[in-house]
C-alpha cells in the first residue's frame, strides 16, 4: 500500500532510514554484534581464507561497499562477482571460501545458480535476504535476513541500503571472532551504524525539495556522469545505474581515480557529472585528490553537482550544486550520500513524465537466466 504516497518509489526511499533501524533490531547487545543467525557455521567463520560475494545489480553495488568495511574490519580478502559470471568461468573455491549471496527477492535465478555451483564445490552459503524463505535462503546453510519490509517499486532503494548494514554487521562479527578489531574498535562502529537511522532522516529531509527543483531545469539531460572513490565508487555505480533504470538517461560511475585513465576524454562543455565528495576531515582523507579530479572537470566545462559533507567549504568555488550529508566515518558516508542519488533518478524520472514504479522492460525479479 503506498499509504499517501505519490508512487512506492518514493515511499520506499523515505524507509530507507528505517530499512537500516529495521536491520539492526536485536543484533547489537552491549556495544557487541550478536548474529545467533551465524552460529550453525560453528569455527568455519575462524578458518575461512576468503569471501566471494554474488550478486546482481543494486544488490552487487552494495555487496561492493560491503567489501570495503569486511577487508578493513575483518582482513579477510572479499570479492564480488556478478553471479551470471561467476559458475561459468571454472571459478577458484573451496571449504574454506564463505560464499555470501545478496538479493532482495532472494529468487534471482543467476544468483541462485551461482549459490548451488558454490555448494557443489564444497563452499559454505551464507544467504542475505529481504524475502523470508525464499528459494535462496532455503537453498543456503544459512541466512541473515535484512528487515527493509517489503519493496514493491522495481528499482531497489531501501534493501540497498538494508543490505549494506547486513554486510558491515557480517564483517564486525567477523572481526570480533577473529580478534582483529577489539571490543572498544567495534562498540564505536557500532554505535557509528546506530547513528545512521537518524542522519538518513535528515538527508530524506533536506535532499528532497533542491533535487525536485534542479530535476526539473535538467530535464532534457542526455548522459550524466558519477564520480566516487573508496567506498564512494560503488555509490557512483549505484547512482548511475538508478538514472539508467528509471529515467532511461545514459549514465556512467567511475572511480575518481580512474577519470584521468580514459573518462575525461567524455568531458566537453555542458556534461553533467555528480561527485561523491569524501569528508576532508579525516587525516587520510581522498578529499583533495577529489577535488583536484573536480576542477581538472570543470576546467573542461563540465557542470557539476557535488555530494558532500556539512561544513565542507572547500568545495564550494568548485561546485555548480552542493548537497549536503551529515558527517560520518569514511565506511558509513556511502549510506549517507546515496539517497540523493536516489532521489535524483527519481525526480528526473517524474520531470519526465515516467513511470518510477515500473521501469520499461524491468522486472522486479527475475527468475530465468
Ligand atoms: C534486477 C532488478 O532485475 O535484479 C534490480 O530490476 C535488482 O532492481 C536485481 O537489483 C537483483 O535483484 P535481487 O532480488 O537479487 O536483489
Amino acid at each position: 500500500e503506498k499509504g499517501g504516497w505519490p508512487t512506492f518509489m518514493k515511499k520506499e526511499i523515505s524507509e530507507e532510514p528505517e530499512a537500516v533501524g529495521k536491520t539492526l533490531i536485536g543484533r547489537i547487545v552491549d556495544g557487541a554484534v550478536h548474529l545467533p543467525e551465524l552460529e550453525s557455521f560453528d569455527g568455519l567463520l575462524t578458518d575461512i581464507d576468503r569471501i566471494v560475494v554474488l550478486a546482481c545489480g543494486t544488490a552487487a553495488y552494495a555487496s561492493l561497499v560491503g567489501k570495503y568495511a569486511i577487508e578493513s574490519w575483518a582482513r579477510i580478502p572479499v570479492d564480488v562477482e556478478l553471479s551470471h559470471e561467476f559458475h561459468y568461468r571454472d571459478p577458484v573455491i573451496g571449504e574454506r571460501t564463505l560464499v555470501v549471496s545478496v538479493s532482495q527477492s532472494g529468487e534471482t535465478m543467476d544468483t541462485l545458480l551461482a549459490v548451488q555451483y558454490a555448494k557443489k564445490h564444497g563452499a559454505r552459503t551464507l544467504s542475505i535476504c529481504n524475502t523470508q524463505g525464499a528459494t535462496i535462503p532455503r537453498e543456503s546453510d544459512a541466512v541473515l535476513y535484512t528487515h527493509a519490509g517489503p519493496e514493491v517499486a522495481v528499482a531497489s532503494t531501501k534493501a540497498f541500503v538494508a543490505q549494506i548494514t547486513a554486510l558491515y554487521l557480517l564483517g564486525l562479527h567477523l572481526a570480533t571472532i577473529r580478534g582483529t578489531l577489539d571490543a572498544p574498535a567495534v562498540s564505536a562502529l557500532v554505535e557509528e551504524l546506530q547513528n545512521l537511522p537518524a542522519k538518513l532522516d535528515q538527508v530524506v529531509e533536506t535532499s528532497g525539495e533542491r533535487i525536485a527543483d534542479f530535476a526539473r531545469w535538467m530535464g532534457d539531460v542526455q548522459s550524466v556522469l558519477f564520480l566516487g572513490r573508496h567506498a564512494g565508487y560503488p555509490i557512483a555505480l549505484e547512482g548511475a545505474l538508478k538514472l539508467k533504470e528509471l529515467a532511461y538517461i545514459h549514465a556512467e560511475g567511475f572511480a575518481a581515480g580512474e577519470l584521468k585513465h580514459g573518462p575525461i576524454a567524455l568531458i566537453e562543455p555542458g556534461q553533467l557529472v555528480i561527485v561523491i565528495v569524501p569528508s576532508p576531515r579525516d587525516p587520510n582523507s581522498l578529499h583533495p585528490k577529489v577535488i583536484s579530479n573536480i576542477q581538472e572537470i570543470r576546467a573542461r566545462g563540465a557542470r557539476v553537482i557535488a555530494v558532500a559533507e556539512i561544513g565542507d567549504v572547500e568545495v564550494l568555488p568548485f561546485a555548480d550544486e552542493v548537497i549536503r550529508i551529515p558527517l560520518a566515518g569514511p565506511l558509513f558516508e556511502p549510506l549517507l550520500a546515496v539517497v540523493p542519488l536516489h532521489v535524483f533518478a527519481m525526480e528526473l524520472a517524474t520531470a519526465k513524465g515516467l513511470d518510477v514504479d515500473q521501469p520499461r522492460n524491468l522486472a522486479k525479479s527475475v527468475t530465468v537466466e
